[in-house]
C-alpha cells in the first residue's frame, strides 16, 4: 500500500478491537501507519489487532480508553505521540446502539449512546486538533492533520426505535462539518464516512438469520452486506494526500441505501 504515501505517519482508531475500526487499523497499519489500537472493554481483541499489523511488519499499540470521558480521550493522543512521535490522523470510530421504542428508551441509554457516539467524537478530536497544533507539521504530507468521523447513512435516514442512535449521528454530521470549517484554514482536513449496513458485531441481530438478511437485502440495492474492508480502504485514502482537497465531505459506502431503493418501482 505504498502507493497511498501513509508511511511515517500515525494514527489513533477508537473503538477498534472489533468490526469497522478493527479492519481500518489494519489498513492502516498495512499503509505503514503506526497505530493506537483504543479497546474499551476487549483488551485481548486489541492484542490481536495489534499482533495481526506487527505481523505484517507493522507498529501498533493498544490503548484502553473510553471515548466519552475526556481524561481517556487526552491519555489516548498523548500516549500515541509519546509511542511514535506524533499523531497525524485520528479516526473517530467508536459507537453503541442501545434500541428502545420511543417511550420505554430511558434516560440512561438516551445519555450512553449520547456520550459515546457524539461526546465521545468531539473529546477525541478535541485532543487531535490540540495535538496538529502543538506539534511540527508532518514533513510529507499536504494536510497538517486528518480527523475521520465514522458517522452513519442514519446521519440523514431517520430510524424509529433509534432515536438516540439517530440523534448521535446527526449531531455528527454538523460537528464534523463545523469543525472542517473551522480548521481548514490551518490545513487541517476533517471528513466523514458513513455507511450502510455492514456485517459486524453491532447489528448481529440483522444478519445472523436468513429471514432478517433477507429484509436488510431489501434496503440495499447493490445486493449484498457490507464488509468492514469497504470502509477500511475508503478510510485509508480519506487519510492519504490523494483526497487532499476533500474537506468538510461525508462518504456514503452503503451499497446504495441512501437512494430510496423502495422508490424504484414507485412514486
Ligand atoms: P462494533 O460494535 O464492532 O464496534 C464498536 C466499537 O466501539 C467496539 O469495539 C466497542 O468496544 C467500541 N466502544 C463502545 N463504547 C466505547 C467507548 N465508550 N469508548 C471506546 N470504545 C467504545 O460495531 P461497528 O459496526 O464496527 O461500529 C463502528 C462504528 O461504525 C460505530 O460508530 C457505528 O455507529 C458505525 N456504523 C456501523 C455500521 C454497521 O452497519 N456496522 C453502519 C454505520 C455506522
Ligand atoms: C447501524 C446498523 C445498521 C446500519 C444500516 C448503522 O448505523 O449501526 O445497525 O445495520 O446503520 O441501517
Amino acid at each position: 500500500m505504498q502507493w497511498l504515501g501513509l508511511d511515517h505517519r500515525s494514527a489513533l482508531v477508537t473503538g477498534a478491537s472489533s468490526g469497522i475500526g478493527r479492519a481500518i487499523a489494519e489498513e492502516l497499519g498495512r499503509c505503514g501507519v503506526a497505530v493506537g489500537v483504543n479497546y474499551y472493554s476487549g483488551r485481548d481483541e486489541a492484542d490481536a489487532v495489534v499482533g495481526a499489523i506487527e505481523a505484517q511488519g507493522g507498529r501498533a499499540v493498544a490503548l484502553g480508553g473510553d471515548v466519552a470521558k475526556p481524561e481517556d480521550c487526552r491519555a489516548m493522543v498523548e500516549a500515541v505521540a509519546a509511542r511514535f512521535g506524533r499523531l497525524d490522523i485520528l479516526v473517530a470510530n467508536a459507537g453503541i446502539q442501545r434500541d428502545a421504542a420511543f417511550t420505554e428508551l430511558t434516560l440512561a441509554d438516551w445519555r450512553r449512546v449520547i456520550d459515546t457516539n457524539l461526546t465521545g467524537a468531539f473529546l477525541c478530536a478535541q485532543e487531535a486538533v490540540r495535538r496538529f497544533r502543538a506539534q511540527p507539521p508532518p514533513p510529507e504530507s499536504k494536510a497538517r492533520g486528518n480527523i475521520i468521523f465514522i458517522n452513519s447513512v442514519h446521519q440523514v435516514i431517520p430510524w424509529a426505535g433509534h432515536v438516540n442512535y439517530a440523534a448521535s449521528k446527526g449531531g455528527m454530521k454538523l460537528l464534523m462539518e463545523s469543525l472542517a470549517q473551522e480548521v481548514a484554514h490551518e490545513k487541517i482536513r476533517v471528513n466523514a464516512i458513513a455507511p450502510g449496513a455492514i456485517k459486524t458485531p453491532i447489528n448481529r441481530p440483522a444478519w445472523s438469520e436468513e429471514s432478517a438478511l433477507r429484509e436488510l437485502l431489501e434496503l440495499i440495492p447493490y445486493g449484498r452486506i457490507g464488509e468492514p474492508e469497504d470502509v477500511a480502504r475508503a478510510a485509508a485514502w480519506l487519510a492519504s494526500d490523494h483526497s487532499d482537497y476533500v474537506v468538510g465531505a461525508t462518504l456514503f459506502i452503503d451499497g446504495g441505501m441512501t437512494l430510496y431503493p423502495s422508490f424504484r418501482e414507485g412514486g
